[in-house]
């Protein structure tokens, strides 16, 4: 039995996508696969029609039990059969209590493996979703798995924290005296897009050796059969998006569990950018893109402070940028950016029709503050707000999302997560 967890800090890379589709694609390939939900979001119960209300014992009673004094609960009771072969333990919102519940308590994040253990023989592959933070949930999938999948989606950011993150999760597994196999999946990809392939590229010389050669590219269809509750498997079999699952899951099926992985330590880069000439072409030729990015973001923001009168100066009287400074816009061109008068929420959203933005500044209601569509995918509102700490998410077509650009987040009563921005004066955001 192959336990693989499916895990990045970043929201929104495709983590949930990867777990419902691979595990689709492999139980249509003969094997007997569980895919289980630790996100307190519930994300792979809604993509997979399975209705919350319903849900009468959850993962967290299980993993609330005490294994060294309780017997092991009985897990068939949390799973759900999706199709032949195919079963999910969906997630509630119960399981955010979880961790305040079991705070403190030794051994905590063994239980996940201890319970999918006992499931040894039952199945061929366990998936594991996991949510976009680094906390007990997290880290109870880690710690049950021997393999990890990177989803990366091959967009602005996705370099950005990378191998920082890639470097701290093994750090944790040799805390525990483990090791796991780490591979990365490209996600997202637009070929059609310089940038996409620059990054793929990026990525490819970066982690070449962890990459899996199968890549999933943009496609509409797995949006789509996400919110109808149905795999791409079942939704549209002969989709560009259902081929690209199926080549991953015969990659995965074909790889020897500790095959093909990141072997040498991890160099942690990202904080400093390397600057030239020690640069390859490829670097050079990012950069340069990232600076023609870097100043249609101040067109942009220009645009939006004439709007409100803002008092930037022009563009061409400002000191050329340093590579620092142009990877550092790179940074700023999505998420809160707070100007005079307010603050601007810009989300880059591939393929969204409408894009909402909601917070407690607005009673969450994201008919007040509808986004203009300003630029290819992106998104952009100002809110006139004034010093002070806001919790906010972005709704994309009817699903709400967190902010990719944000890493700063919170769970929520309902489970789910709030982005977090501490505005403290203008043109800070602390
Ligand atoms: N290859 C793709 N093509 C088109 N849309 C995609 C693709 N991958 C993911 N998406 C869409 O992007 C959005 C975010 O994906 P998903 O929910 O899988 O990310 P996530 O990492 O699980 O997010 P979170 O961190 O919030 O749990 C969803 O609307 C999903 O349908
Ligand atoms: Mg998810």
């Amino acid at each position: 039995m192959r336990i693989i967890v499916i895990a990045n800090q970043k929201g929104g890379c495709g983590k949930t996508t990867v777990t419902i589709n691979l595990a689709a694609c492999l139980a249509r390939e003969g094997q007997r696969t569980l895919a289980v939900d630790l996100d307190p979001q519930g994300h792979c119960a809604l993509g997979l029609a399975v209705p919350e209300e319903q849900i009468e014992v959850s993962i967290a009673s299980v993993l609330a039990n005490d294994p060294g004094k309780e017997a092991t609960p009985d897990l068939s009771r949390v799973i759900w059969q999706i199709s032949s072969n195919f079963d999910l333990i969906p997630s509630k919102t119960d399981l955010s209590l979880l961790e305040r519940q079991l705070a403190g308590v030794e051994g905590r994040e063994c239980r996940l493996r201890q319970a999918l253990r006992s499931l040894e023989g039952r199945y061929d592959f366990v998936i594991i979703d996991t949510p976009p933070t680094i906390g007990f949930l997290t880290e109870s999938a880690l710690y049950a798995a021997d393999e990890m999948i990177v989803p990366v989606d091959t967009g602005y950011f996705s370099l950005h924290g990378l191998s920082k993150q890639l470097e701290t999760i093994r750090q944790k597994r040799t805390e525990w005296g483990q090791s796991i196999t780490l591979r990365i999946l490209a996600n997202h990809y637009d070929v059609r897009t310089k940038l996409g392939r620059e990054i793929l590229a990026e990525l490819r010389k970066r982690h070449g050796d962890a990459m899996f050669t199968a890549f999933i590219n943009f496609n509409t269809k797995l949006k789509e059969g996400a919110s109808l509750g149905q795999p791409i498997t079942e939704y549209d079999p002969a989709s560009a998006g259902c081929r690209d699952f199926v080549r991953f899951a015969r990659e995965l099926i074909s790889l020897k569990p500790t095959e093909r992985a990141l072997t040498a330590p991890i160099v942690v880069t990202e904080t400093k950018p390397p600057v030239a000439p020690t640069r390859t072409p490829e670097e050079q030729s990012l950069m340069a893109r990232a600076d023609a990015l870097a100043a249609d973001a101040d067109k942009l923001l220009a645009t939006t402070q004439t709007l409100i009168g803002g008092n930037r100066k022009p563009i061409e009287s400002q000191p050329r940028p340093t590579p620092d400074d142009t990877a550092r816009k790179i940074e700023q061109i999505y998420g809160p950016q707070a100007i005079s008068g307010g603050v601007v929420f810009r989300v880059q959203a591939l393929g969204a029709h409408r894009v909402q933005l909601a917070g407690d500044f607005n009673d969450w209601n994201p008919d007040r503050t509808p986004m203009q569509h300003v630029a290819d995918d992106t998104f952009q509102i100002k809110v006139p707000l004034g010093p002070g700490r806001y919790r906010y998410r972005y709704v994309i077509d009817g699903q709400w999302r967190n902010d990719p650009a944000n890493y700063q987040v919170e769970t929520n009563p309902y489970g789910e997560l709030n982005n977090i921005l501490d505005v403290a004066a203008v043109g800070s955001i602390a």
